[in-house]
């Protein structure tokens, strides 16, 4: 890797350089399969000596996201956070009826997602090398699973990594992208998020001017090319931690691209994340969506202020919200956050494509402005853990500086605030988030 850093304004570690050494170098197996890599043609049978090549000296020719889908960021749930490698079947199917009674269906979160964990620890099938379940933890298989989802009305997502085993040591998709590809469409998967562990040697970065042309975009190229092949439109979801400038070449590999190394149930991990995300906030767009990683909420760790600014921000920065919680869980209040019509009409809006984008130079980032569908918007969090006055002036929002009188609107109680002149005060809770609109 190139260990590039996100450029944020803060000099804070980022989450590139606390991953970096995530993507561990294995050269074993590597011997056994013969690839290249300007194609993913994959020969996986012989078990001669054949060297593995990659090269980073050309444009590679990669076939860039499915634009039929994931226009704008995916609303969902994963079992990462909540689970870890405690999935079945029986736990996902009770997620994805939970999504249903809960009203998040109602309110448009989409995919239940699977993460790592799911497959055969002791590899593939040694006839058809396609990807097995763990058939003690999902009897009925995944395209079961997958259809059961469906018949609820949402989607389904698998996990997967593009090196030779997942990051909790199950069969990795490098070298085998066609094959899973072909296997997640048959099963019925709708996204597939693609994790950056076990990277043999001769995948390792050296600096590069064009990150596109890094061995890192390159496995993800493959994969992406591989998923255009099949029939059933997949949502590519790139988890590389932020690696080698992702926010510069992600939309033309995925749909989203993961900013950050691995959440936690932490006011500093969302204050990070919302510092990274800002910073290279410009690259989102319509079916490109820097990803600051799964939801918090419900986890503990974060007062009820800092989970309405981990959803707030992780709304206006339109990055993927994928809840990461036992839904059984959450509170009542905690479920109106997480279904803010307002917030999530901002993250989901059609017309508007970019995200909210910081206006002032504050250190970490505290206002932002946008514009959606429903009108302009300004966003203001507070960092400090007392009530404090947030100050919008007119003039220095660029979506609000053609007019010194405003009609102002507050997002989290849905009613109007009234008009102003010149600029509005808000008096923000501590670690709490202003959210206004402008009409
Ligand atoms: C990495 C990813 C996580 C999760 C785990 C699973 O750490 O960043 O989101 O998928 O792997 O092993």
């Amino acid at each position: 890797m190139s260990n590039c850093i996100p450029p944020t304004t803060t000099g804070k570690t980022t989450s590139a350089s606390s991953t970096t050494s995530k993507a561990t170098t294995t050269t074993s197996s590597t011997s056994t399969v013969k690839t290249t890599t300007s194609t993913s043609t994959v020969t996986t049978t012989s078990k001669t000596t054949t060297s593995t090549t990659s090269s980073s000296t050309a444009e590679p020719s990669g076939s860039g996201p499915n634009k039929t889908i994931a226009k704008v960021p995916v609303l969902g749930w994963n079992s990462w956070n909540a689970y870890g490698g405690n999935i079945n079947e029986a736990v996902i199917l009770a997620t994805a009826n939970s999504m249903v009674s809960l009203g998040l269906k109602a309110a448009g979160y989409q995919f239940v997602d699977i993460d790592d964990t799911w497959s055969n620890i002791t590899g593939r099938d040694p006839t058809t090398q396609r990807i097995l379940p763990d058939s003690n933890k999902f009897p009925n298989g995944i395209e079961y699973l997958a259809t059961e989802i469906h018949n609820l009305g949402l989607k389904f997502g698998i996990y997967g990594d593009a090196g030779l085993t997942t990051c909790s040591g199950f069969p990795g998709s490098l070298y085998y992208e066609d094959i899973d590809a072909q296997t997640f469409s048959d099963w019925g998967v709708d996204l597939i998020k693609y994790d950056n562990c076990a990277v043999p040697a001769n995948w390792s970065d050296t600096y590069v001017t064009d990150e596109y042309t890094s061995n890192t975009a390159l496995r993800y190229i493959r994969m992406g090319n591989a998923l255009n092949t099949v029939s059933r439109p997949i949502v590519f979801s790139l988890c590389e931690w932020g690696a080698d400038a992702v926010w510069t070449w992600g939309a033309r590999v995925g749909h989203q691209w993961r900013l950050t190394g691995d959440s936690s149930s932490s006011w500093s991990f969302v204050t990070s994340a919302i510092t990274t995300a800002a910073s290279v906030a410009t690259y989102t767009n319509f079916y490109g969506h820097g990803d600051m990683d799964m939801m918090e909420i419900g986890n503990g760790g974060l007062s009820s202020s800092e989970e309405r600014t981990h959803f707030a921000a992780w709304s206006f920065l339109k990055s993927p919200i994928i809840l990461g919680t036992n839904l059984t869980n959450l509170s009542p209040a905690q479920i109106s956050v997480i279904t803010n019509s307002e917030l999530l009409a901002f993250s989901q809006d059609t017309t508007y494509g970019a995200p909210a984008l910081q206006y002032d130079t504050t250190n970490p980032p505290t206002y932002f402005s946008g514009s959606s569908s429903a009108g302009q918007h300004a966003f203001g969090v507070n960092y400090v853990n007392s009530t404090a006055s947030l100050t919008f002036t007119f003039s220095a929002i660029p979506q609000l500086a053609n007019k010194t009188s405003w009609l102002v609107h507050d997002m989290w109680a849905k009613k109007d605030i009234g008009t102003f002149s010149g600029s509005y005060t808000a008096s923000v809770a501590g670690h709490d988030t202003a959210a206004l609109r402008f009409t």
